[in-house]
């Protein structure tokens, strides 16, 4: 029998739709296994301040298909200090509250590493980013739905790029990593997609506007990460005027939109699975480690793992672009 009697839960970092229904899995997880369940808001933010109040089954009802995070979410800097995660420690002594799980990305478990070693707090993370970019699972919980809007985004532009003969370039999320583009690009059918994991060559993509897409096409849609490295959609749609002055080309940014809306059934299912899995991870007395999903079978990996490892990116993907492009 564990001697985990409390367990608190927080989102962190950016939110993303599925984080409700993580919090509704790891809250009734939690009642299940005998414990009780605190919310704390605000993320670190809150932890700090003490923000945090018991949760029942009934707390959580009616929100596995809302976007965003009933527990509000936010970026610590003073959760950064030790200071900051000593006042922390504070509050879950005063509290009771044994240990954490923590849902969100990199910088969440950054924390969450350092918090658990300093205070000894069994701490269990759950990915959730838009951006998929964990090492250590295949899904982090809001990808498939940011994927999903993104794709329904890029649909309704086709429609107008191909009744005005026009070239367009669509930056999507993803601060550091292409997941979110390189997806959405080969469901869209995209004539290009630019990562900042691969350098993006300006002469290959000119090369490709020359020999296949204007003989063959008469609009085209070139799918930008916002991380790509040299300046991002509205520079390389720039480039690409100066050199194509006969094109007719727009840049849109979707922006936020890509992290709202209703979670997708995919990713509904991904954090229910966590979020219990976290729970029994605790139970388990697990500690330090981020709870994912690799073929289709859950997954504890280390936070330091997942931290320091970078996830690489489906290359068969990047390949199939160019064979279904032309
Ligand atoms: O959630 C990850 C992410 O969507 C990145 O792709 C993006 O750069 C960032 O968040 C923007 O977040 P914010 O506007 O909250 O700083």
């Amino acid at each position: 029998m564990s001697k985990i009697k409390r367990i608190g839960i927080l989102t962190s970092g950016g939110d993303a739709p599925g984080m409700n229904a993580a919090i509704r899995a790891v809250v009734r997880a939690t009642i299940y296994n005998g414990c009780e369940a605190y919310g704390i808001y605000d993320g670190y933010e809150g932890l700090i301040k003490g923000n945090m109040v018991r949760m029942s089954s009934h707390d959580v009802s009616n929100i596995i298909q809302r976007g965003g995070t009933i527990l509000k979410t936010a970026r610590s800097a003073e959760f950064r200090t030790t200071e900051g995660r000593s006042k922390a420690h504070e509050q879950l002594k005063e509290k009771g509250i044994d240990a954490l799980v923590v849902i969100g990305g990199d910088g969440t478990f950054t924390g969450a590493r350092l918090f658990g070693q300093e205070h000894d707090i069994p701490i269990v993370g759950i990915p959730g980013t838009i951006d998929n970019d964990l090492y250590g699972t295949d899904y982090t919980i809001g990808y498939d739905t940011a994927v999903n809007t993104v794709v329904e985004a890029v649909d309704k532009i086709r429609d107008t790029a191909s009744a005005h003969n026009r070239l367009f370039f669509i930056e999507v999320m993803g601060r550091d990593a292409g997941f979110i583009a390189l997806r959405a690009a080969v469901a869209t059918g995209a004539e290009g997609v630019l990562v900042p994991e691969v350098e993006t060559d300006l002469d290959e993509l000119f090369s490709y506007l020359e020999n296949d897409y204007k003989p063959h096409k008469s609009s085209g849609i070139v799918i930008v990460a916002e991380g790509e490295k040299s300046g991002g959609a509205y520079t390389i749609a720039e480039s690409v005027a100066k050199r194509h002055p006969e094109y007719d080309i727009r840049v849109t940014v979707l922006g936020h939109i890509q992290r709202g809306g209703s979670p997708s059934g995919f990713d509904r299912v991904t954090a229910s699975r966590l979020g219990a899995a976290a729970v029994d991870a605790l139970m388990d007395d697990q500690k330090s480690i981020m709870v994912g999903i690799v073929n289709n079978e859950i997954v504890h990996v280390p936070f330091n793992r997942t931290i320091k490892q970078a996830k690489p990116l489906n290359r068969s993907l990047l390949n199939l672009i160019n064979i279904l492009s032309i």
